[in-house]
């Protein structure tokens, strides 16, 4: 029995983050070089999108690529930028199908040319849809983030448009990419790892962290639900005492 049936649909979460990490690993395990890994992982993906579609979840953050990641070897970054191109045209329209509309945080600037286009394009395509926001972290870290923010700001003081005491968290997140997006509520790591690798470090401020074993090329929708169904058994106490919780 699928452990949907377990979740209390009206306590899911509105926006899952994820660090889809492990793919280098489950490579090696089956004598494969890495790039196989990040190809299977695009699987994992798919699997992880209908979950969050059945759990009416609205929007999923993906750490698709890292600043730091531009250090790998050049076969594996080249390979990586080729898997998100052809990944991205292949997937439109399984996109459009489920109403999810593409989104993506990060610098492009740096993403090579054929990458940014293949995005661009996608976004517009899915621009109407409704249902659920697929954001991509592509050359992404939260410190960028947060500095960028921070630069944004002090410009706008060096100004005169704002003051330093205007500075609240307000104005603070209003200057972060995902501004209109709710704070992700659950993050989950796969592969074991207990870090969170420069992803989304104001946002997760209250997150539920779940971490799991499982290398990303391994996780399917019923791993998903089990990271929600674990959520689902958590006291977010925000600070307070458990008896000042409206149960
Ligand atoms: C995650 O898998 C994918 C990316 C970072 C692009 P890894 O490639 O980090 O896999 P491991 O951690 O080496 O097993
Ligand atoms: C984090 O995974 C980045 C992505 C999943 C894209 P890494 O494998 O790069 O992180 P570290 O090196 O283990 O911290
Ligand atoms: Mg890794």
């Amino acid at each position: 029995m699928s452990l949907l049936n377990k979740i209390k649909l009206d306590n899911c979460p509105q926006h899952i983050a994820i660090i889809m990490d492990g793919n280098g690993r489950w490579a090696k395990q089956h004598g494969e070089v890495r790039l196989f890994g990040h190809s299977s992982g695009v699987e994992a993906v798919r699997e992880v999108l209908k979950g969050c579609v059945d759990l009416g979840v609205k929007h999923l953050t993906l750490y698709a690529f890292s600043t730091e990641n531009w250090n790998r070897p050049k076969e594996e970054v080249d390979g990586l930028m080729n898997l998100m191109v052809e990944t991205i045209a292949n997937e439109v329209d399984e996109l459009n199908s489920n109403s999810v509309r593409l989104r993506s945080i990060g610098d492009e600037s740096k993403l090579p040319e054929a990458c940014r286009n293949e995005l661009n394009a996608a976004k517009k395509e899915t621009l109407k849809n409704d249902k659920l926001d697929l954001i991509l972290a592509l050359n992404y870290s939260a410190r960028w983030e947060i500095l960028n923010a921070t630069q944004n700001i002090a410009r706008k003081v060096e100004k005169d448009e704002i003051k330093a005491s205007d500075i609240d968290e307000k104005l603070f997140e209003s200057e972060l990419t995902l501004s209109d997006v709710p704070d992700p509520e659950l993050l989950i790591r796969t592969s074991g790892e207990y870090r969170l690798s420069n992803f989304l470090l104001w946002q997760i401020a209250y997150a539920e962290l779940y971490f799991t074993d499982k290398l990303w090329p391994d996780f399917e929708r019923e791993d998903l639900f089990e990271a929600v169904l674990n959520y689902q058994n958590r006291e977010r106490r925000f600070g307070l005492v458990s008896e000042q919780l409206v149960k």
